[in-house]
C-alpha cells in the first residue's frame, strides 16, 4: 500500500475578481499607416479596429502584469501571501528565462506562490483558467492569479502590411478560488501543430545568433488564420456551451478573443447567438492583445454594465500554435 498522503480541494472554483491595465498611449490607424501602405478606412472595415494602446518604451510585460494582477488581488479582498500560484500567459516576455511570472509574483508580494509562464498565445488566458480551476479543486493552491499580458508592439514589424495594424499592448488578470457552486464549466481545448507556421516568429534565436538574421518579428498568414477561426472555432464554442449545459439564449455574455471584429461576427452567426446576448467588442479601441484580450474585454463589459457579476459568460481564446480553449464561467 502506498504510504503517500494526497490533498483534495473544494468541489468548485470560480473567478473571484478581474483587473485590467491599458497603457496610456493611444495609437490611431493613421499613425500605423505612416509606416504601411494602408488606410484608416481599410483597417476599420477589415478588422473593426479604430485604435490600440502601445506601452511606453520602458514599460514591460512585468510592469503591466503587476498593475492588472494587483487590481484583481485587491478586488478579491485577499492578501498577496494567500496566492498559491501565479500563471502568466504571454508570448512577448523578452527573456527566455527566468519567466515573467516569477518576477510578477515577487513584485506582488506573493511570497507563497509557485509561478510559471504559459505559452499558448491568444489561447493562453483560457488555458490558464482551466489550469487554475484544477489547481484549486485539486488542493494545490487556495487562490490562483491568472494573467494574460502582451507587449506586442515589441514583436510586431511596424512596416509589415499584413500584421502591423492588428496588435496592441495590455494586461488582464483574474483571481480564481473556491466557490460554493460551479463557477467554471469544463474546458474544450486543443492544438493543431499542422498549422505551426500560420502565426510565428520569423526566425529562431539560434538563427539570429548563427545566421545574422534580423530581429525575428511575428508574422501571420492572415487569410489562413481567418478561415480557421471562422470555420473551426464556433464548433469549439458550441461544445463548451454543451459541456456547461447552457443554451446560447441563456448566456449572460459572449467574450471571445478579440482577434478581428469580422471573426467575432461570424462566430455569433454560426452559434446562432440571439441579439439579446451582449458580445465583447473591446477590439475597437484595444486592438488584438493576444493573451490579454479576454480578461481585458471581461473587465470592460463589467465596468460598462454590459454584463453583470453572476452572469454566465462564454469565453474562447484561439491563436498561434494553433491553440484554442473555450469554457463557460460565472462572471466575478
Ligand atoms: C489580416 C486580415 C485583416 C487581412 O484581411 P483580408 O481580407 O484577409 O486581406 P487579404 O490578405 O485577403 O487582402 C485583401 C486585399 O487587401 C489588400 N491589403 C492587405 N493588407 C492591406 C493593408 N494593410 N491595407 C490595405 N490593403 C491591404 C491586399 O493587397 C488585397 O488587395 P487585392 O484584393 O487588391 O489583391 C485578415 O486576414 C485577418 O484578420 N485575419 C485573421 C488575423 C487574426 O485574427 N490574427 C490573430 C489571430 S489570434
Amino acid at each position: 500500500m502506498s504510504p503517500l498522503r494526497t490533498v483534495k480541494g473544494p468541489e468548485h472554483a470560480r473567478i473571484l475578481s478581474v483587473g485590467g491595465y491599458r497603457p496610456a498611449r493611444v495609437v490611431t490607424n493613421d499613425e500605423i499607416c505612416e509606416r504601411i501602405d494602408s488606410t484608416d478606412e481599410w483597417i476599420r472595415e477589415r478588422t473593426g479596429i479604430i485604435s490600440r494602446r502601445f506601452a511606453a518604451p520602458d514599460e514591460s510585460v512585468v510592469d503591466m502584469a503587476v498593475a492588472a494582477a494587483g487590481k484583481a488581488i485587491a478586488q478579491a479582498g485577499i492578501a498577496a501571501e494567500q496566492v498559491g500560484a501565479v500563471l502568466l500567459a504571454t508570448v512577448t516576455h523578452p527573456l527566455q528565462t527566468p519567466s515573467a511570472a516569477v518576477d510578477v509574483a515577487y513584485r506582488l508580494g506573493a511570497t507563497n506562490a509557485g509561478a510559471f509562464d504559459i505559452s499558448a498565445a491568444c489561447a493562453g488566458f483560457c488555458y490558464g483558467v482551466t489550469t487554475a480551476n484544477d489547481m484549486v479543486r485539486g488542493g494545490t493552491a487556495e487562490y490562483v492569479v491568472v494573467i494574460g499580458v502582451e507587449k506586442l508592439s515589441d514583436f510586431t514589424d511596424s512596416y509589415d502590411r499584413s500584421s502591423a495594424f492588428i496588435f496592441g499592448d495590455g494586461a488582464g488578470a483574474v483571481v480564481i478560488g473556491s466557490s460554493p457552486e460551479p463557477g467554471i464549466a469544463p474546458t474544450i481545448w486543443g492544438s493543431d501543430g499542422s498549422q505551426y507556421d500560420a502565426i510565428t516568429q520569423r526566425a529562431s534565436w539560434i538563427d539570429v545568433r548563427d545566421h545574422n538574421v534580423d530581429f525575428p518579428h511575428l508574422t501571420m498568414q492572415g487569410q489562413k488564420v481567418f478561415r480557421w477561426a471562422v470555420w473551426q472555432m464556433a464548433p469549439v464554442a458550441a461544445r463548451a456551451l454543451e459541456a456547461a449545459g447552457v443554451a446560447p439564449e441563456d448566456l449572460g455574455a459572449f467574450i471571445p478573443h478579440q482577434a478581428n471584429m469580422r471573426i467575432i461576427d461570424a462566430m455569433i452567426k454560426t452559434l446562432k447567438l440571439p441579439a439579446h446576448v451582449p458580445v465583447a467588442r473591446d477590439i475597437a479601441e484595444t486592438g488584438n492583445t493576444s493573451a490579454a484580450s479576454v480578461p481585458l474585454a471581461m473587465e470592460r463589459m463589467l465596468e460598462t454594465g454590459q454584463a453583470k457579476s453572476g452572469d454566465t459568460a462564454l469565453l474562447i481564446g484561439f491563436g498561434a500554435g494553433l491553440t484554442y480553449a473555450a469554457q463557460v464561467v460565472v462572471l466575478p
